[in-house]
């Protein structure tokens, strides 16, 4: 499919500057990690020309995705994986058929990663294990979504997502916070709990950053594509800690999550007692890991956002966006400045009350008095810089 053509149809899709981002994100994460894509026979059978579709956009913005037939039910997954097949070998998008056996075993692992690695699409039909349990099924996409780091498993979907009996579909599962109450009182479908349990299993167990995403193939491109989504995206969720200062933080670790955020190295001895960080460091939201954090200094404007960071890996997965509920949550007036250059800003022009805009910085506030707008504004533009230039 012509280049210009995939781009107009992602543009209708969302908005450009989205698209872009998540292309970009995609696109830097190692080639074998970008998607599990989960079919069972049914979608297989009443939606293979959207999902067809789907994968022929994919291939032609150069994204391979695993796609994994019978999880769910693997009755005639070998009859569907072919069809699936032949209609993508009929539009020349590289793909082959691979058989799971009963257990997945290494060298079958190997050669969907080697197919991926030739940018052809590995369908996989689980067809063979089709005597296990739900359970041990799932322990196969364990093992494959753990040998090839995957980044985000998709369950194609005959709903728009995860649903509620007589309410719209759920957009967003942070585990740590909603699971219990969803699978108590959350009404949802035998189905969709099931699903919903398995899926936790799945991200408790897998070492590396994963999401999951429920949705129908129709709105698919739009689940990947765009910043709210289309189906159910479900996370494991972060644990943020909050410091009052820089004690018990550990100034390395916290001084490697900036420098890989922004990319560039801090200015010397801003990490030591009493240099910059600290001084702008009065109150830390640090993810437990020291994947992202927020750093809060107390100015007499009002609190000052000095830094708000995640770890280059793990951008675009929803820490920044834990990280900022916590910190609004705390601090209903706050400031803060960014360089015009920053892709983030247009997200900070719908979170802020205010912003102006300089050549140097773009300066945004919340909840700021009017009469402490301007000396905002002049701390910012004369406040120093904590990394070297780049
Ligand atoms: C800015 C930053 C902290 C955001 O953290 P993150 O974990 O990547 O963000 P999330 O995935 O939680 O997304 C939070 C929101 O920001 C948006 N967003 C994230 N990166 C974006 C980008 N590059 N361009 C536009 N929007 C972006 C997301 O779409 C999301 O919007 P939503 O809440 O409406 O869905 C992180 O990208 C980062 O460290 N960037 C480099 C350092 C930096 O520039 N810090 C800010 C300078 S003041």
């Amino acid at each position: 499919m012509e280049p210009e053509v995939i781009q107009r149809f992602l543009e209708s899709v969302g908005q450009k500057a989205d698209v872009d981002l998540y292309l970009k994100l995609f696109r830097a994460q190692r080639k074998e990690s970008f998607a599990i894509i989960v079919a069972d026979a049914q979608i297989v059978r009443a939606a293979l020309d959207p999902f067809h579709f789907d994968l022929r956009i994919l291939a032609g913005l150069g994204l391979s995705p695993v796609v994994l037939v019978g999880l769910l039910d693997a009755r005639d997954a070998d009859r569907q994986s072919q069809r699936i097949l032949e209609w993508l070998l009929e539009d020349e998008v590289p793909a082959r058929t691979i058989g799971s056996g009963p257990d997945l075993p290494a060298a079958i692992r190997e050669s969907v990663r080697e197919t991926l690695q030739q940018n052809t699409i590995p369908i996989v039909s689980l067809d063979a294990a089709k005597e296990l349990d739900i359970e041990d099924r799932f322990r196969l996409l364990h093992s494959l979504a753990t040998g090839l780091e995957t980044r985000k498993v998709v369950f194609l979907s005959t709903s728009s997502g995860l649903e509620r009996e007589g309410a719209p579909s759920i957009s967003l599962v942070n585990l740590s916070n909603d699971y219990e109450r969803l699978m108590t009182t959350g009404h949802l479908s035998r189905r969709h709990a099931s699903l919903l349990r398995h899926v936790k299993t799945l991200l408790d167990q897998v070492p590396q950053r994963m999401s999951v995403a429920v949705v129908n193939p129709l709105q698919l491109l739009r689940e990947l594509f765009t910043v709210n989504g289309a189906g159910t995206m479900i996370r494991r969720g972060s644990r943020i800690e909050t410091h009052d200062g820089l004690t018990r933080v550990d100034r390395e670790r916290l001084q490697g999550l900036l420098q890989s955020a922004f990319g560039r190295a801090l200015v010397a001895g801003a990490m030591n007692p009493g240099g910059l960080i600290e001084c702008d460091a009065e109150r830390i939201y640090l993810e437990e890991g020291y994947l992202g954090a927020a750093l809060v200094g107390r100015k007499p404007v009002a609190p000052y956002l000095s830094k708000f960071a995640v770890e280059r890996e793990a951008q675009g997965e929803g820490i920044g966006g834990e990280i900022w509920s916590l910190l609004t949550r705390d601090y209903p007036t706050f400031f803060w400045r960014t360089q015009p250059s920053n892709p983030i800003c247009s997200w900070y022009a719908k979170q802020c009350d205010g912003l102006a805009r300089f050549p140097e910085w773009h300066v945004f506030w919340r909840g700021l008095p009017p009469e402490k707008i301007q000396p905002a504004i002049e701390y910012c533009l004369t406040a120093p810089r904590a990394f070297e230039e780049g």
